[in-house]
This record gives C-alpha cells, sequence and structure tokens, in this order.
C-alpha cells in the first residue's frame, strides 16, 4: 500500500454560478487534494479565440480555426497566494477569463466536441493518481464517470444571476447590471442543458444539493462531511 491508495476522485458539477467553485477550492484545501476549474480551461480557450478573431460578429465560431488552433492552446494552473491562477500558453489569464466578455462566448466554444474531447482528455489526466476535486458540468457523467463522489449543486437562475452580479461588483465592474447577469446565466443555462455533446446532466449516483438557503460555511461543512463519509465507505 502507499499513501495515494486512499485517495478518491470528487466530482462537482451544477449550473453557473452555483457556487460550486467556492465550495470545491475549500474543500480542496482541507482535505490537501488538487484543485482544478474545468469552466476555466473552456474560458481561456474561448479567450483564445477572442484574441485570434475566431469569435464572428454575429456571436458564432470559426470553428475550423480553431479546431486547427487547438495543439497550439497550452492550458494550466498555477498555485497563487489568493488562490489558483489558469495560465493560457503561460500567461496568466484568471481575470481576463472571468469577464462578460468571456462569458458570453463561452458557451458556443464549449459546444464544440473537438474542444471538449481536448479538454475531457486534460481534466483526465489532472485526476491521474486521484487526489482532485474538479468542478463543471460534466465531471461525473464524462470525465470521472468513477469518481467515488459526487455531488450536484442546484439554485434558482435569480439567486446564481445575483450572486455572480455581486462578485463582479466586488471586483470593480460597475457598469455589468444585473439584468445583463440574470440574461447571460438563463441562456448558459439553457445551451448547457441542450447541448449534443455532454449536456448538464445530474449523475445517476450523484447527491443533491440545494444551496440557496445555505451560507458557505455551511456549505462547506456539508462538503467535508460527504467527503468523510465517502471516505469511510471506501475503506
Ligand atoms: O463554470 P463556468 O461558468 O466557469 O463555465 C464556463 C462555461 O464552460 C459554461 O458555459 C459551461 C462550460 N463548461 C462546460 O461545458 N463543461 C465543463 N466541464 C465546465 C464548463
Amino acid at each position: 500500500m502507499n499513501c495515494t491508495d486512499n485517495k478518491i476522485i470528487i466530482a462537482i458539477d451544477g449550473f453557473s454560478s452555483s457556487g460550486k467553485s467556492t465550495m470545491a477550492k475549500e474543500l480542496a484545501k482541507r482535505i490537501g487534494y488538487r484543485y482544478i476549474d474545468s469552466g476555466a480551461m473552456y474560458r481561456a480557450v474561448t479567450l483564445y479565440a477572442l484574441e485570434h478573431d475566431m469569435i464572428l460578429a454575429d456571436g458564432s465560431v470559426d470553428v475550423e480555426s480553431l479546431v486547427a488552433a487547438l495543439g497550439d492552446i497550452n492550458i494550466d494552473f498555477l498555485p497563487c497566494a489568493d488562490g489558483q491562477h489558469t495560465l493560457l500558453n503561460g500567461r496568466d489569464v484568471e481575470k481576463e477569463i472571468r469577464t462578460l466578455r468571456v462569458s458570453s462566448s463561452v458557451s458556443p466554444v464549449a459546444v464544440i466536441p473537438a474542444v471538449r474531447h481536448a479538454l475531457v482528455a486534460k481534466q483526465q489526466a489532472f485526476g491521474d493518481g486521484r487526489g482532485i476535486v474538479m468542478d463543471g458540468r460534466d465531471i461525473g457523467t464524462t470525465v470521472f464517470p468513477d469518481a467515488e463522489l459526487k455531488i450536484y449543486v442546484n439554485a434558482p437562475a435569480e439567486t446564481r444571476a445575483h450572486r455572480r452580479w455581486l462578485e463582479l461588483q466586488e471586483k470593480g465592474d460597475t457598469t455589468t447590471t444585473y439584468e445583463q447577469v440574470l440574461e447571460n446565466v438563463v441562456s448558459r443555462d439553457h445551451i448547457d442543458m441542450t447541448r449534443e455533446e455532454s449536456p448538464l446532466r445530474r449523475a445517476d449516483d450523484a447527491i443533491d444539493l440545494d444551496n440557496t438557503e445555505m451560507t458557505i460555511d455551511e456549505q462547506n461543512e456539508w462538503l467535508l462531511n460527504q467527503f468523510n463519509r465517502a471516505l469511510t465507505g471506501k475503506k
């Protein structure tokens, strides 16, 4: 037996702005696992596409050019004092990938099968050796169907839009309105659920969490309990 034998994979899926990243990050910190934000990877590819004029004026994607460029897109994560930063070809893009410009273009990028295949392969490689907390839309269904702990987080669109709008305000964005954020959340929910490739879907063996009425501390405690249970079940 070696020390990795008892490490598990934790898959946390859910709608945008459901608070899953906050709790996933905190759990990873508490239990000493690596945290991977799979949404950040789709956002980084989107930023690359925007910067290389592959998102057309009507919002559609120049799929051929983007697919041809996939080999040139390297995404990684760098642990920093304020949390993990996303690197796009070695450049820290953590702030840029969270802007509404990227949020508004990410859905049509995330539906491209070749983009998904490339990112899923990279996500699975991050999980080699287990000991990982990953959040996204298809982690429990497609990326790690064998994850020992799967959580499906949900909350109404208005609650999630309000959270994302507050986050933007805290980051100094005073121009984006709540209505714009809500519109973006609703439209992304729709695309996430109805796309052909790996739609957002609750894994049959996932544990549901509606966190509307929970504080962040309560969510963290709840998740830690689920982790301890999953670990006990594995022993
Ligand atoms: O979680 P997020 O809002 O940062 O995700 C950004 C986008 O990426 C969102 O539109 C859905 C997509 N995504 C996905 O399709 N599959 C994942 N595993 C993670 C995110």
